[in-house]
């Protein structure tokens, strides 16, 4: 199921040691209608090489390095590692291999490198952003990278990036800084279902066609739901990745997003995010978003994990199925709307994609990536000005109950 594309491009810009080339001449913002800010001095190297490469700077300090950074195009590999930037620019030029957003705006896409995550990617690099594409393991990141090169998009940035990987996030807002001084879309797309399949195929893909053909949507729900089960660490990781891990990169990522002139917060979510999962009770106390602290959604994120480990979610009207990652989606939301409050120069949205045919719905679904990634695509790219503090389901806006 995964992608298994060899590496063979003729040509990879490299960068180490977090050294931007020199960024595109400033260029109309369609978003927003004006130029990016005036780039700062950087410095860089610039080496020749022909051979497609990965690199990964795995034992650098945390603050100042991108662990590992990869930008494709059909000309000679660059590798730029610290000298004049003047230098580095004219050897760009030559080749004509740094990456340029045609409009100048920049987006980070992450769980890049398959499903909805890696169609957004796609769309948004299709639109003349350049799009930085990040995926927790290098290996299938860069081989998504290689896929959208191949369709002809070349504005694409591989970055490694585990959004339960707090350093790991501190290296990518400095890359972010160094190299682009600010964000305008940051796309939230990376999650897991917090669940185990009782069936453990090799393929699912191959598995679903025979599973699910015939079905319609309640019955592959109905299927799915039947073929689960729930351990505690799988509810643990999938709060720490669904609501600490994009809190975490929204943290770091708010000074640039704020540098924009139109940053723009996507974060995907769920139907299974709206409030009507949780009880009455809770319901209320979400919804009351004006009197809703993130400290209070630390405290409810732990007495759920707490209750759960107990073997008493039940029991204290947790929702049942899909337990965790219903938890984790309507407390993202929440925070989401916290959020959009408090920072009202930036549009802060959630988006319910559909019910999508990718690894996480075992290929169960209605919609391709495509398909539902068009649906949080039209979303981070809304006029400016438009809504805040919003939750889109399939393109349209719904309450958050
Ligand atoms: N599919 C649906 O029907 C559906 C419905 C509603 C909402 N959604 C939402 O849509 C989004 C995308 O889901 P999908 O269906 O495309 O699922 P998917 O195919 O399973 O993709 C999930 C992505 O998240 C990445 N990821 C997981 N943990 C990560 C971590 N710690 N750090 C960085 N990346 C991590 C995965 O990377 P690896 O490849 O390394 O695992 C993968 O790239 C999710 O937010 C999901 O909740 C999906």
């Amino acid at each position: 199921m995964r992608s298994a594309t060899v590496l063979h491009s003729a040509a990879v810009l490299l960068y180490s040691n977090a050294p931007p080339p020199p960024p595109p001449p400033p260029r109309i913002n369609p978003l927003t209608g004006d130029a990016p800010p005036a780039p700062s001095p950087r410095s860089a190297v610039v080496l020749l090489c022909s051979n497609t490469t990965s690199h990964a700077n795995r034992d650098a300090p945390p603050a100042p390095s991108p662990r590992s950074v990869m930008v494709r195009h059909t000309v000679p590999c660059l590798f730029f590692l610290g000298q004049p930037i003047a230098r580095a620019g004219r050897a760009a030029h030559r080749g004509r291999a740094l990456p340029r957003a045609r409009d100048g705006s920049v987006a980070v896409v992450t769980g890049g490198n398959k499903g909805i995550g890696l169609e957004v990617c796609r769309q948004l690099a299709s639109s003349g952003i350049t799009v930085v594409l990040t995926a927790r393991d290098e290996k299938r990141g860069s081989e998504a990278v290689e896929k959208l090169q191949k369709a002809g998009l070349s504005e694409i940035i591989f970055y490694q990036l585990d959004v339960t990987d707090a350093p790991n996030i501190g290296r990518l807002a400095h890359f972010m800084k160094a190299r682009f001084g600010k964000l305008d879309i940051l796309v939230n797309n990376a999650a897991v279902i917090g669940v185990e399949y009782v069936h453990d195929p090799v393929d699912v893909s191959v598995m679903s066609d025979k599973e699910f053909r015939g079905m319609d949507e309640h019955q592959m729900l109905e299927w799915l739901f039947k073929n689960i089960r729930e351990p505690y660490g799988a509810a643990k990781q999938c709060l720490e990745t669904n609501y600490y891990g994009i809190k975490h990169v929204i943290e770091a990522m708010l000074p640039l997003l704020v540098a924009s002139s139109d940053g723009r917060i996507v974060n995907v979510s769920s139907i299974n995010g709206q409030l009507r999962v949780l009880n009455e009770e809770l319901r209320q106390e979400l919804d009351d978003v004006d009197n809703l602290t993130e400290e209070r959604l630390d405290e409810l994120l732990g007495k759920f994990l707490k209750d759960f480990e107990a073997g008493e979610a039940e029991a204290r009207e947790w929702p049942t199925v899909l337990s965790a990652y219903k938890v984790s989606k309507t407390t993202m939301n929440s925070y989401s709307r916290i959020l959009a409050k408090r920072h009202r120069e930036l549009r802060v949205n959630c988006v319910h994609p559909g019910y999508v045919k990718t690894d996480m719905s075992l290929y169960s679904g209605v919609l391709t990536p495509a398909e539902g990634a068009s649906n949080v695509t039209k979303v981070a790219l809304l006029p400016a000005g438009g809504p805040t503090g919003t939750f889109f389901a399939m393109g349209e806006e719904e309450p958050f109950v």
